[in-house]
């Protein structure tokens, strides 16, 4: 029989094995949840700023914290941006990827950011075009500014088929146009109001078919030349085979007239 002393110590044993265990769970949950990448600086002014500037990285970090509210990746190495980069960055509200290489943002890049971002900087990269589907669903102002922006109809086309605010498309300033001789160059696309790159492009397809269409027609006026050269020949050398029959001069003259008639 244990006595009521001992059962107070045994009781409190386990009660305080259970709270210790309970203090340990919730500071390691927390630290989980409040951890920051290996490589980059977190900061919790005004929700979690998380700073992986200037770190010579080529592709972006796995580990940012999924309560992130300010995502720097600027001055880095980045060539792409994969689709779903940012899948569990629900809460991001500013992206700053800009002074880096991109040259390609892919399909969905920025998917599942839709919401929440309000600033996306893509400045000083080595955007050439825009592709509507890589900024699926981004509603964000966007510094587009600094990039080599290759204006062309397609970009023409692409500019109406983005969700982003209006202002951000300011920043397109063409570096180069196809064609090249409609004054694009240097200028912001969106000021260069009269400007259509597409006009063009239906020029050059109306000479096609019209250059498709002589030739046909070339093709069926030398079949039909050959045709009736062909046909000559063979009615003079017919003509020549009566000839040389003596016996029916007659008929080979009546031939001969024939012939020429024909
Ligand atoms: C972050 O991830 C954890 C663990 O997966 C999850 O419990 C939490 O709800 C997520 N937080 C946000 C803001 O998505
Ligand atoms: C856009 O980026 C450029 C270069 O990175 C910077 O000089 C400019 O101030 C930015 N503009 C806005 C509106 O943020």
């Amino acid at each position: 029989m244990l006595l009521p002393s001992d059962w107070v110590l045994r009781h409190s044993l386990a009660m305080w094995l259970l709270l210790h265990s309970l203090v340990l769970m919730v500071f390691c949950f927390h630290h989980a949840s409040t951890a920051c990448s290996k490589l980059c600086y977190c900061s919790e002014s005004e929700g979690k700023t998380v700073r992986c500037s200037n770190l010579r990285l080529d592709e972006i970090p796995r580990d940012i914290p999924n309560d992130t509210r300010r995502l720097y990746l600027d001055y880095n190495l980045l060539t792409s941006i994969p689709a779903n980069a940012f899948q569990d960055l629900h809460q991001l509200s500013e992206l700053d990827l800009s002074h880096n290489e991109l040259a390609l943002l892919e399909p969905g890049a920025f998917r599942s950011l839709g919401a929440s971002l309000h600033f996306l900087d893509l400045s000083s990269n080595r955007l050439v075009t825009l592709n509507p589907e890589a900024f699926e669903g981004v509603a964000a102002r966007s510094n587009l500014t600094n990039n080599p922006w290759h204006c062309d109809c397609n970009l023409q086309n692409a500019l109406p088929r983005l969700d982003l605010e209006p202002v951000s498309l300011t920043g397109i300033v063409c570096q180069t146009s196809e064609p090249p001789d409609m004054g694009a160059d240097g200028v912001p696309f969106l000021l260069a109001k009269d400007l259509d790159l597409c006009v063009v492009l239906k020029k050059t397809t109306d000479v096609a078919m019209l250059v498709t269409m002589f030739g046909w027609f070339t093709m069926v006026i030398s079949y039909l030349v050959y045709y009736v050269r062909a046909n000559q020949e063979d009615a003079r050398r017919h003509l020549e085979y009566l000839k040389s029959l003596p016996s029916r001069q007659g008929k080979s003259e009546e031939s001969s007239t024939i012939s020429t008639v024909v």
